[in-house]
C-alpha cells in the first residue's frame, strides 16, 4: 500500500491520521463518561479520568493540524459512482467533522479550569493561566474566568459533546457501513483493506 492517495484508495498515512483519530474520540468519550457517571467526584480514579480526557483532546488537537495539512497536500481518490447532491453531501459531511475536531479541542482548552498534566508526563498551564488570556480577555474584554468560561462550556459540553459529534459520527459510520453492505461499493474499503 503507497503511503500517499492514489486514485483507488487513501494512503497509509491517512489511514492512520484517519483511525487514530476514531479511537481518541472513542478514548475522549469514554473517558469523561467514566468520570460522570462511573466514579465520585474529586476520587483519584475520577482525577484521572479527568486528566485522561484532557491528554487525549490535546492529542487530537495535534493530530488534526498533521491531517489538515497532508489533506491539503495530497489529491484525494476519486469519489465512488453517485448522484452530485450525494457526493456534495458527503463532502460536506467530511467539512462538519472537520470542523468538530477543530473545534471541540479548542473549546475543551479554553474552558478548562486546570492544568493538563499531559498523560502524566508534564504539564500544559490552563488557559486561565496564560498572558494570552490575561492580555485579551482579562485586560481586553474585561472579563473573569467564570463569565468567559460560562458559553465556551456550553459549546463544548451541550452543543458538541453531548450531541452534535455523536450525531455527525453516527450519521458518518451509517454512510460507510451502507456504502458497503447496500450499495456494495469500495467506499470503505479504500479506507481499510483496499490496497
Ligand atoms: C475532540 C476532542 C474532545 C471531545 C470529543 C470532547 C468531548 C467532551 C464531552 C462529550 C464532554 C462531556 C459533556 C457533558 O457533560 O455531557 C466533555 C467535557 C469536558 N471536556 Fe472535552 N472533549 C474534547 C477535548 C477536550 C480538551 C482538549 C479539553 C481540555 C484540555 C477538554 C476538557 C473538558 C472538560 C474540563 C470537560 C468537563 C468534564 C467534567 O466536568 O466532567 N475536552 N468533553
Ligand atoms: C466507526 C467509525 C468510522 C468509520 C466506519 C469511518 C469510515 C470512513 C470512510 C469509509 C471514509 C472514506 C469516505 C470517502 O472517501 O468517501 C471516511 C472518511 C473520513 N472520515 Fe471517517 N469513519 C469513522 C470515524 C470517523 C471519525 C470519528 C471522524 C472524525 C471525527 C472521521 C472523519 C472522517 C473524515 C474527515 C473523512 C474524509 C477523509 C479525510 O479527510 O480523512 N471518521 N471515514
Amino acid at each position: 500500500m503507497s503511503l500517499t492517495n492514489t486514485r483507488d484508495n487513501y494512503g497509509r498515512v491517512a489511514r492512520w491520521l484517519h483511525w487514530s483519530t476514531a479511537a481518541l474520540f472513542l478514548a475522549a468519550y469514554c473517558s469523561v463518561y467514566f468520570r460522570q457517571w462511573f466514579s465520585e467526584k474529586q476520587t483519584p480514579e475520577n482525577l484521572t479520568a479527568l486528566q485522561l480526557h484532557l491528554s487525549v483532546g490535546v492529542t487530537i488537537a495535534v493530530i488534526v493540524v498533521l491531517r489538515v495539512l497532508w489533506r491539503l497536500n495530497t489529491p484525494q481518490p476519486a469519489d465512488e459512482p453517485g448522484t452530485p447532491l450525494a457526493h456534495r453531501a458527503a463532502h460536506l459531511g467530511h467539512m462538519a467533522l472537520y470542523a468538530v475536531m477543530i473545534v471541540a479541542p479548542i473549546t475543551g482548552y479554553l474552558g478548562t479550569g486546570v492544568d493538563t498534566d499531559f498523560f502524566f508526563l508534564f504539564d500544559i498551564p490552563k488557559f486561565e493561566s496564560t498572558a494570552l488570556f490575561q492580555t485579551v480577555v482579562a485586560d481586553g474584554m474585561g472579563l473573569d474566568f467564570k463569565t468567559f468560561e460560562k458559553p465556551i462550556d456550553f459549546i463544548h459540553k451541550d452543543v458538541l459533546g453531548a450531541w452534535l459529534i455523536w450525531l455527525l459520527i453516527a450519521g458518518h459510520a451509517a454512510a460507510a457501513l451502507y456504502h458497503h453492505f447496500v450499495r456494495r461499493d469500495r467506499t470503505l474499503l479504500k479506507m481499510t483493506s483496499g490496497g
